[in-house]
């Protein structure tokens, strides 16, 4: 029968562990603090943030939110970063994306104090990850590896192929899974919009992970029997809810559900594991900077 995979499950399991290293940070007087900024009023990173936000405070965390205009020059932008990366009580922050077409988001992550780049996507963060050194592995990637783990799904030895090549999932994870330690050690095959014949690379594959943006671009024909399939995908597609429109996955989830021995679910499945590592980094963040061990998860 197919695992289903339940991120949800995963992903309290994560937080259960988290709110112990809170307790323990606390012990120490700490209070880990995560901060986000949100750079004008676009609906659906107003909705990422309050979940962050409220996620912090569910785990004991303190949650901070910065808002400016979406009209704000990028200096105005780059003295809010400057004053995160002084404020002590900040151990980690990121600075929500997309943000208007005055301000270059490199530019922006380039500021970040890469202690305090939760979102790991600072130069010398992603620098450190390929290395083999990772201070922060990026959340969605490191959601990723923990579910695998979650469902005993080693990825040492296998084919892994990664349909996505985006800087936040696909090239993060396919450094993460070819590393020589636990969690790595996989072949791993990238694709992307320019990969010519994509089900051939998929039905080569033990383990398939779509992270395109393109509704049920993957479905049962393209895969081999027994693969483990993790779909990172989010879209919005019409259909005759009181909403207007479902999530659908990147993959079509009954016919891969068919050929899969393990698959994530949309939603459910990545999506809850991504805001669990967010607060990973965050007690991580905090544990480094006040130097207070802690048992991560
Ligand atoms: N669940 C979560 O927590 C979470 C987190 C992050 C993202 N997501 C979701 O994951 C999806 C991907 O996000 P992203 O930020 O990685 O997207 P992205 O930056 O838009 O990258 C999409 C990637 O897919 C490739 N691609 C596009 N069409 C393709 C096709 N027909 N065949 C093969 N590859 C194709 C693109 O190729 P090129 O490089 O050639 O353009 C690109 O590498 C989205 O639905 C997003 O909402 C979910």
């Amino acid at each position: 029968m197919t695992n289903v995979i339940d991120g949800n499950a995963v992903a309290d399991g994560i937080r259960a562990d988290l709110e112990d290293c809170v307790d323990t940070l606390g012990d120490a007087g700490v209070t880990p603090g995560l901060a986000t900024v949100l750079v004008g009023d676009d609906p659906a990173s107003e909705t990422y943030v309050s979940m962050k936000q409220r996620d912090c405070e569910e785990i004991g965390m303190n949650g901070i939110h910065v808002e400016l205009d979406g009209d704000a020059a990028p200096d105005e932008l780059y003295d809010t970063i400057a004053d995160l990366n002084d404020d002590s009580s900040v151990h980690g922050y990121l600075v929500q994306d997309p943000v208007p077409d005055q301000i270059d988001y490199r530019e922006v992550i380039r500021r970040i104090s890469p202690a305090k780049d939760v979102d790991g996507f600072h130069p010398e963060n992603v620098g450190r990850l390929v290395a083999g050194d990772a201070r922060f592995k990026p959340c969605t990637p490191h959601g990723v590896q923990k579910l695998l783990d979650a469902a005993d799904v080693d990825p040492e030895g296998k084919d892994v192929t990664i349909v996505g090549r985006s800087r936040i999932v696909g090239k993060p994870l396919a450094n993460l899974l070819v590393q020589k330690t636990d969690g790595g050690n996989a072949t791993v095959t990238v694709c992307h919009s320019r990969t010519e014949d994509l089900a051939d690379k998929t039905r080569r594959a033990d383990i398939v992970v779509a992270a395109v943006g393109a509704p049920e671009l993957v479905d049962g024909s393209m895969l081999s029997d027994d693969t483990t399939v993790i779909d990172v995908g989010v879209n919005r597609v019409d259909a005759d809810t009181e909403k207007g429109y479902e999530l659908v996955g990147d993959v079509e989830f009954d016919s891969a559900k068919e050929k899969a021995s393990a698959i994530t679910p949309v939603p459910g499945g990545v999506g809850p594991m991504t805001r669990a590592m967010l607060l990973y980094n965050t007690v991580k963040a905090a544990s480094q900077q006040e130097d207070v061990d802690v048992s991560l998860p």
